[in-house]
């Protein structure tokens, strides 16, 4: 890839406190875009921003829930106010969501759309019309391999990011031919805070972020439909797509499921909880005016 293929385009990642999205950010700006961030954890944001600028980059954090609309639309029209224009959009913000069915009620799925598919879905309609304009955008949406293959034990974040991989293979699509590219991206296991609890088999070992953010640049440069990583993910689509039975044995076989590491499953929940304590109180400020 030449030097600085980004020179001066402007990102937006979301989710990019941390993990995957703070390595893309790192990633855009060293092909010199210049980029916002955006995350709820401000300290994180901050950190993310100043390494960038300690890289001699351009970039700027924004706090912001991408399961509000209004938080979502402030990010892209502070992103304009400050550089005029958004060429490249990483929705990637998403939380792991898992439970089994059995025990599960509406409100895990409810959770899991929330910013999983609808937080990528206004950030994608906050950006697009602009791009449609301009006839020239880059729409990164960050799903999952388990958005190709189900996992059990997974359904609320399989449902979520099924359905963000749908809207990118119709938006890819009916997008043709405007200037807008879309790249749907199916990660595997990768080494971030989202599955420190998850103990996973050799053949699925965890990938560094900083290889998933590359691809992601790579993909934007060759604007790539899709992109799977680790590229050996794809033997287990193939055999599904020809047995989905087989598909499931080799799943319970090779059990890609992974397994939680309890002590820390205990701690994701509370997070859990937290999470939901907080929009139970901005639901309750919100009918309080
Ligand atoms: N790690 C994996 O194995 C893996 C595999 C496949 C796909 N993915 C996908 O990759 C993406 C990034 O995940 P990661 O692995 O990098 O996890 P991570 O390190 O936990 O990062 C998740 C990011 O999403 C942000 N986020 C969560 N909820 C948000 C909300 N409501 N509003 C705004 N930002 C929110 C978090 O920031 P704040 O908490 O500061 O808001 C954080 O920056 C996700 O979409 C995930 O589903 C990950």
């Amino acid at each position: 890839m030449a030097q600085k293929a980004l020179l001066d385009q402007v990102a937006i990642v979301t989710g990019a406190s941390s993990g995957i999205g703070r390595a893309t950010a790192l990633a855009l700006a060293d092909q010199g875009a210049r980029v916002a961030l955006a995350a709820r954890d401000e300290a994180r944001l901050q950190e993310a921003v100043q390494k960038i600028q300690a890289l001699g980059g351009e970039a700027f954090g924004v706090p912001c829930d991408v399961t509000r609309q209004d938080q979502v639309q402030r990010l892209v029209a502070e992103t304009m106010a400050r550089w005029e224009r958004v060429d490249i959009l990483v929705a990637n913000a998403g939380a792991y969501v898992r439970c089994p069915i059995r025990e599960a009620t509406v409100s895990e799925f409810e959770r899991s759309l929330a910013v999983n598919f609808y937080g990528a879905l206004y950030s994608t309609m906050a950006v697009l019309p602009s791009m449609l304009a301009r006839k020239s955008g880059h729409l990164v949406l960050v799903t999952s391999l388990d958005a190709k293959k189900g996992m059990p034990g997974d359904a609320p974040y399989v449902a979520a990011k099924f359905a963000l991989r749908g809207l990118g293979e119709v938006l890819r699509q009916e997008l043709y031919g405007t200037g807008v590219y879309t790249t749907i991206v199916f990660p595997g296991r990768v080494d971030t805070p989202m599955i420190v609890h998850l103990r996973v088999p050799r053949i699925s070992a965890k990938i560094p972020p900083r290889k998933v953010a590359r691809a992601i640049v790579r993909a934007i440069h060759r604007r790539s439909p899709e992109l799977v990583i680790p590229l050996s993910a794809r033997a287990l689509f193939y055999l599904d797509t020809l047995s989905p039975r087989l598909g499931d044995w080799i799943v319970r076989r090779l059990r890609l499921t992974g397994r939680e590491d309890e002590a820390e499953s205990e701690t994701q929940k509370l997070v859990g909880a937290a999470d939901k304590e907080k929009a139970i109180t901005r639901e309750a400020e919100k009918l309080l005016g």
